[in-house]
């Protein structure tokens, strides 16, 4: 696959066991990239670091807060202090609440934004300048399929309209850095086989399943895969796009 050797990664809300984070970790990490495991979950951050490492990889762990400017600038520093260099950054860490219009509060709508577009806001704001001089850079965030149809099956109203704002960052953000050997992307998964996913009653996951054109939720692999692609040089000439990623429940 794409060849990321002498890349370093940072990854957020890669310490999910069963996340996609850790399997986008796992997956550039396979492809020669060093990877920074960042989290709030520091069990989780050294669950997903052991693994990259048994595999062969190289990993650094990083307990991290999105939402704290703080935290990202002192993680930027530990990062650079151990690899030097910052070359591809995958905002994943994202929260979620299902709850309707009428039944979530402004703190919750808040709540989610501050981890979901704020906090993505704060990451990538403070890679940038070693990007910038670098000339190269990577940013691939995550979006959701519910960003562009609505009616997430986990989270309400307030996700899906946080998600729509990472795509819309993403495009301007593309705009600003395009002569500085950045390129920015988003993905946009549909449902993904995640723990959550597993939770739901079996009616309730039929009803979801037979609105997906291929009869089955997504895999973290598939997602990890695409993202390894935009993190290569042979997506050199993509910017400021978003990747559909969910068996064809919903098409542009
Ligand atoms: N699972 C799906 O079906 C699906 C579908 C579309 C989009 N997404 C998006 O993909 C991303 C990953 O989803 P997932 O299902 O693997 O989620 P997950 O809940 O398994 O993992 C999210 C991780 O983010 C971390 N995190 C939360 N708040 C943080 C903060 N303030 N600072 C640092 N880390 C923090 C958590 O500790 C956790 O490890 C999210 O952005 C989500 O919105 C998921």
């Amino acid at each position: 696959m794409f060849e990321l050797k002498d890349r370093v990664a940072i990854v957020t809300g890669s310490g999910s066991k069963r996340g996609i984070g850790r399997t986008i970790a796992l997956t550039l990490a396979q492809q020669g990239a060093a990877i920074v495991v960042a989290d709030l979950n520091k069990e989780g951050i050294e669950d997903t670091v052991a693994a990259i490492k048994e595999a062969g990889g190289t990993a650094l762990g990083v307990e991290l807060n999105v939402t704290s400017k703080e935290s990202n600038e002192a993680m930027v520093e530990k990062v650079l202090e151990v690899f030097g260099r910052i070359d591809i950054l995958v905002n994943n860490a994202g929260i979620s609440q299902k709850a309707t219009v009428e039944e979530m509060t402004l703190e919750d709508v808040t709540r989610i934004f501050s981890v979901n577009m704020f906090g993505l806001f704060l990451c990538t704001q403070s890679v940038l300048k070693t990007m910038k001089e670098q000339k190269f850079g990577r940013i691939i965030n995550l979006s959701s399929v519910s960003a562009k149809r609505g009616g997430g099956v986990f989270g309400g109203a307030h996700y899906s309209a946080s998600k729509a704002a990472v795509l819309g960052f993403s495009k301007n953000l593309a705009r600003e850095v395009a002569q500085d050997g950045i390129t920015v992307n988003s993905v946009a998964p549909g449902l993904i086989n995640t723990d959550i996913w597993k939770s739901l009653p079996k009616e309730q996951a039929d009803a979801v399943i037979s609105g997906i054109p291929m009869g089955r939720p997504g895999e973290t692999e598939e997602i990890a895969t695409t993202i390894a692609f935009l993190a290569s040089k042979e997506a050199s000439y993509i910017t400021g796009e978003e990747i559909d990623i969910n068996g064809g429940s919903h098409m542009d």
